[in-house]
């Protein structure tokens, strides 16, 4: 028996989250495996109503599940960055979940790039430091002393800021930092799985040539652990990344990236394999409470049309199934999903004509009938 969080949230979360629950519910059966779920009604509609974003009760509650399902948030209503901030930030932070797994592998016809070979790339993105570290402000003429308290896991970290400027114009800034142990863990993880999975080199994305503290830092880490573990690391710059993987995917297996450029390089990832629809993404803690979602996030433009496509979240339901120790029940997802793929009975992001719910439906009957 599992007890799984789900935290539908904003837009298209709700929407696509039904659907991921129902195919895991069909595979679980199966298998006459019982999963317990305990929903979370955490989002924008809360916020706007009870200004609540997430509650040390609703930490102390989503953690005592085996893991949490998270669909997005995000509303139109709400300035940028509240719901982002206040959510999902906090949930991968107080969770530890310092690993951020995001997988992109050539389905086949939905991939745009015309390649003869596969590819089959697994992202990791540092998911706690880097310039989500929410060390920032913005002053004019003169910043007094003040102090920006940063709280981790791993940390306590205060910064003292003072800024003084010649002129009246405005600024704002945003502060990156990482630590030797946040990158050491995070490429302990990188470096485990590329030798679990008998790999030949990682590849690390960074812009050491203009961020150099903290890249310098970052590659220093890489190349230790590297010698470490007996397996070759790949420095590139993110810019030349960005380029490689719409050119030759295939060269890449698994790809580090400090947190910023891993968001980024990721839609990237997600749109070589056919689209966002498809996406999705585990924040791990090794030892503690990981938490699974689609990559992309709540889609105002096409939410309650029925036309979010649920395979990225039924991709994030495999990858929690798998990751909680049914590896079983996340093939037989992974088989059903190929399924409909090659049969259109997809969304029309994908080309196809089924609605959201039609697109869950497909999935669940082919698990049925297999099983
Ligand atoms: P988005 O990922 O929500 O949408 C980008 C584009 O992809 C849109 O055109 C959308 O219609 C399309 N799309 C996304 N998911 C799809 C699906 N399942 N099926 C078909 N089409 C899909 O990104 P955005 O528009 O930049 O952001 C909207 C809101 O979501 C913002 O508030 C943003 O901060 C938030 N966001 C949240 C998460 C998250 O919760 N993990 C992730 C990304 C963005
Ligand atoms: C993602 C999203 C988030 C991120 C936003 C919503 C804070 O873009 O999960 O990729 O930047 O990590
Ligand atoms: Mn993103």
């Amino acid at each position: 028996m599992y007890k799984i969080a789900v935290v539908p949230g904003d837009g298209i979360g709700p929407e696509v989250i039904a659907e991921g629950v129902k195919v895991l519910n069909a595979a679980a059966e199966v298998e006459s495996l019982s999963i317990e779920w305990e929903w979370f009604p955490i989002g924008s509609e809360r916020y706007l109503r009870t200004g609540d974003l997430l509650t040390e009760e609703d930490i102390d509650r989503l953690g005592k599940n085996d893991a949490i399902y998270f669909g997005a948030i995000g509303d139109p209503r709400v300035a940028p960055g509240i719901l982002e901030k206040g959510i999902l930030i906090t949930m991968r932070t107080r969770f530890d979940q310092y690993v951020n797994m995001r997988p992109s592998r050539s389905w086949h016809p939905y991939t745009p790039l015309k390649r003869e070979r596969d590819f089959d790339i697994t992202f990791l993105r540092e998911n706690t430091e880097d310039f989500y570290m929410g060390a920032g402000g913005s002053f004019q003429k003169k910043e007094p002393t003040s102090t920006i308290k940063i709280r981790r896991q791993l940390y306590d970290l205060d910064l003292k800021v003072e800024a003084v400027s010649s002129t009246d114009y405005e600024f704002a800034y945003e502060v990156g930092i990482m630590s030797s142990k946040g990158i050491e863990r995070f490429a302990d993880f990188a470096f485990e799985m590329a030798k679990n999975r008998g790999m030949e080199k990682i590849t690390a994305a960074d812009k050491a040539n203009i961020c150099t503290h903290l890249y310098h830092l970052w590659r220093r880490i890489f190349k230790q652990k590297s010698e470490e573990y007996g397996i070759p690391v790949e420095f590139m710059y993110v810019d030349a990344m960005a380029m490689a993987l719409v050119r030759s995917p295939e060269r890449f297996g698994i790809v580090a990236c400090p947190n910023m450029f891993g968001d980024i390089l990721t839609d990237l990832g997600a749109e070589i394999m056919g689209g966002l629809g498809v996406a999705a993404s585990g924040n791990i803690n090794p030892h503690g409470v990981s938490m699974f979602e689609p990559v992309h996030g709540s889609a105002p433009d096409i939410a309650g049309q029925g036309k979010a496509n649920p395979i990225a979240a039924i991709l994030a339901a495999k990858m929690m199934i798998d990751q909680l120790g049914r590896p079983d029940l996340g093939k037989q997802i992974e088989w059903a999903v190929k399924r409909a793929m090659d049969q259109k009975l997809v969304t029309a992001d994908m080309g196809g004509k089924l609605s959201t719910q039609q697109a869950g439906d497909a999935i669940v009957e082919l698990i049925r009938a297999s099983g």
